[in-house]
């Protein structure tokens, strides 16, 4: 500082003691600045009046709310005008698969509506969007008629897993058949498309392999797993007699088994029972000899072939899967491969009507769609036996494990 003033100001004008003077005040400006900086109170302590600790008290408190408030930043979404925008409802949008199509949807510049009564659906799942103006969830069950105004309707409410469905049979019936009359119904009123999420299932233990949509099904109509086979056929059969007689536009899709971060930890699925017990190092449990395959899908590409549809000329029933087939023992084993478990592999006895074979003949998908898989399957299974591994980590409530929309991770 002294040599700056030296510099500055010729020598023979300024007398030594009045730089001195001038030196250590600017020295005592500095420091006051930085105190300033620092604590963002005067430099000068002065005693407060109560009414001076009551404004600054409000100010704290004001500047808590508006943090609190300000909190919550949503992924970017795009912007859509007002003509491009469209308002689609998701039924059954807090479930696995329809929370990454709310995310799709959303992060394309819709408007959503998510329609779950949480039955096996979690807020969590979505909990990202609540907030957002474009975004809206209605606790509700579709069993009730609904009365909105959208363009397009992803009809998805059902329980999807085994031990779910099987849980309330009657309740299954009836969301698979009541609900999709209530939901074609809103379809007809407001003039939207409908596409239902339909099910690999409708071809029930079949004879044909692989299945294509021409293959009519070889379901047993009184066992376990009737009521949401012979559901899920009805609800196909509703799609078409409203197409017939009233016009409504609707878009089918078989979807085959899918998986991916979101899925239930313990709904006895293939791929989510044998992640969990290879990270918890318990011995797997494959349900029969394990001869009996199964082709999986990951949720992204279900998520681009049930948009492909719905946005496509296209109205007869779509298989939408992932054709490479493994065994259900071949399965075990790369995922206790991936996760490097320790356990054995352990059968038990088969489960009643389970379907020996299951592989999609995507065809159909791949012509009037332009739609085939794209994610591996040793990626999706990380990504999966990450967010897994993550769901185990958490002792309590307060913990978070989301997994954000593909562009919001950083
Ligand atoms: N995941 C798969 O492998 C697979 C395979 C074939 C078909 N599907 C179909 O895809 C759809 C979604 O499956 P998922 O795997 O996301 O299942 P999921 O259980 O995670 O999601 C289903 C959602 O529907 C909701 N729901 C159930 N009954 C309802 C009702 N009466 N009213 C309102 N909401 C209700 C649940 O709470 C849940 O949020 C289902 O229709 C299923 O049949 C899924």
């Amino acid at each position: 500082m002294v040599r700056i003033l030296r510099i500055e100001l010729p020598r023979r004008l300024i007398p030594r003691k009045l730089k001195m003077v001038v030196c250590c005040l600017a020295i005592v400006f500095s420091l006051t600045v930085v105190y300033y900086s620092i604590t963002g109170t005067a430099a000068v302590p002065h005693k407060r009046s109560n009414d001076d600790l009551e404004a600054a008290i409000r100010i704290i408190d004001h500047r808590i709310l508006h943090l609190e408030q300000g909190k919550k930043t949503y992924p970017e979404v795009k912007f859509l005008m007002y003509k491009d925008r469209k308002r689609i409802l998701i039924t059954g949008g807090a479930g696995f698969v329809g929370s990454h199509l709310v995310d799709r949807l959303m992060m394309q510049g819709h408007e959503v509506a998510v329609v779950d009564n949480f039955f096996t659906g979690r807020k969590r799942n979505i909990e990202h969007w609540i907030g957002h103006e474009n975004f809206e969830l209605l606790h509700h069950d579709i069993v009730n008629p609904l009365y909105i105004e959208v363009d397009q309707i992803y009809h998805l409410a059902s329980p999807a897993s085994p031990p779910n469905y099987m849980y309330n049979p009657i309740k299954t019936l009836k969301t698979n058949t009541l609900g999709t009359i209530n939901m074609l119904g809103l379809a007809k009123r407001v003039r939207a498309r409908l596409l239902l999420a339909s099910t690999s299932e409708v071809y029930g233990d079949p004879e044909l392999h692989p299945q294509n949509e021409d293959y009519w099904g070889h379901v047993n109509p009184i066992g376990p797993r009737a009521c949401y086979d012979e559901g899920k056929r009805v609800a196909e059969t509703m799609c078409y007699a409203y197409e017939k007689q009233e016009k409504v536009e609707v878009r089918v899709a078989r979807i085959f088994n899918t998986f991916g971060p979101r899925m239930h930890m313990n709904d006895g699925r293939v791929v989510s029972n044998f992640i969990l017990q290879a990270l918890q190092n318990e011995s797997i449990t494959v349900y029969g000899d394990g001869d009996q395959t199964r082709s999986f899908q990951y949720v992204s590409d279900l998520v681009d072939g049930l948009m492909a549809l719905m946005n496509s000329n296209y109205s007869q029933p779509v298989n939408i899967g992932n054709p490479e087939e493994h065994t259900i023992m071949e399965f075990a084993k790369i995922i206790n491969t991936l996760v490097g478990g320790q356990g054995q592999i352990v059968k038990k006895m088969a489960m009643e009507d389970d379907p020996q074979r299951r592989k999609p003949d995507i065809s159909r998908a791949m012509k009037y769609l332009n739609w085939q898989p794209k994610i591996p399957l040793m990626v999706g299974l990380n990504k999966t036996i990450e967010y897994f591994r993550n769901e185990l980590r958490r002792s309590q409530h307060s913990e978070r494990n989301f997994h954000m929309p593909e562009k919001f991770q950083v």
